[in-house]
């Protein structure tokens, strides 16, 4: 993987996700072994869509490994606002950097930076389209809660049509004999591709728009905000935005192992009051996603 960009999780074999996976946990149990892994390595993030977590936690990641880090998370404070080009952009700042973290609302831009860039870029989202580190620490995230990947109940609840995660996570999740259980309202379903991807690797798979049905036999629930600004028709998102709710008394006939895992940020979709219960897994996944990140950037720079 050393020198490869990361720009889909389809560009990543299993093997390769299980590398990740196992030097994340590696790092997560063993402080000591991260602490100069990034000395002398400069990291950029060129954040051209608002994030909390990912931005951060790639921060944090470099940071914790003694790199450094440049970039911007407002692209009106860089050279875009006057009118330079992405490729110009990446061109530059590949000078600068041993490695380029984007996100852009353009679907497409995170291979079009990678084809231009001289040094590694990692997607950290484009569009609608693809989110794969989000989906390598939410495969670190069931390993850790689970003991397993293999053989899960996979519940995908909200916005199927628009998240990015949702889309990542079905294909690498398809190399461990999952169920699928899809809900969404009728607007917000899974698109036909992967609807046919599913059907092609024989995965088993059901639809409902009640989350009820599925909720007492899942082991992992996994949520999703309804994505307002992918929306071009605000009526349409003011129809669907509180389509599900998941509240701390609707968990009370879930298996045991059940967690809940969201990509975050969170509207309404998970009351507070499920925060207090045991099934609440979504900020030890953000935390997950700084070893997540860490194991990522140090496998692409060669210096694990
Ligand atoms: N999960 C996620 O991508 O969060 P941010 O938008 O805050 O980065």
């Amino acid at each position: 993987m050393k020198g490869k960009d990361l720009i889909s999780i389809s560009d990543f074999k299993k093997e390769e996700y299980l590398q990740i996976i196992n030097l994340a946990e590696y790092y997560y149990n063993n402080p000591e072994a991260y602490n100069d892994v990034l000395k002398g390595k400069i990291i950029a993030t060129l954040f051209f869509e608002p994030s909390t977590r990912t931005r951060l936690s790639f921060e944090s990641a470099v940071q914790r490994m003694g790199g450094r880090i440049i970039g911007f998370s407002d692209p009106s404070s860089s050279s875009v606002q006057k009118g330079e080009s992405l490729k110009d952009t990446i061109l530059t700042v590949a000078q600068y950097a041993d490695l380029i973290v984007i996100r852009h609302p353009l679907e497409g831009s995170a291979r079009w930076a990678a084809e231009v860039s001289p040094v590694p870029v990692i997607n950290a989202g484009d569009g609608a389209n693809q989110h794969p580190t989000q989906c390598l620490l939410d495969l670190f995230t069931i390993k850790q809660s689970q003991a397993t990947l293999e053989n899960l109940s996979i519940t995908l609840v909200g916005d199927l049509k628009y998240g990015r995660t949702v889309h990542s996570l079905i294909q690498a999740l398809s190399y461990f004999n999952p169920t699928f259980y899809l809900v969404s309202p009728e607007e917000l379903k899974l698109p036909y591709e992967y609807k046919i991807f599913i059907e092609e690797k024989n995965i088993k798979y059901y639809e409902s728009s009640d989350i009820n049905e599925y909720l007492p036999v899942s082991d992992i629930v996994y949520v999703t905000r309804v994505q307002r600004e992918r929306f071009s028709d605000p009526m349409e998102y003011e129809k669907v935005k509180n389509a599900y709710i998941i509240k701390a008394d609707m968990l009370k006939n879930t298996k045991k192992n059940m967690k809940i895992l969201h990509p975050l940020p969170r509207v309404n979709e998970i009351s507070v009051d499920v925060d207090e219960t045991d099934k609440a897994y979504y900020f030890q996944q953000a935390l997950y996603g700084v070893f997540t990140r860490m194991a990522i950037i140090s496998i692409i720079l060669g210096l694990n």
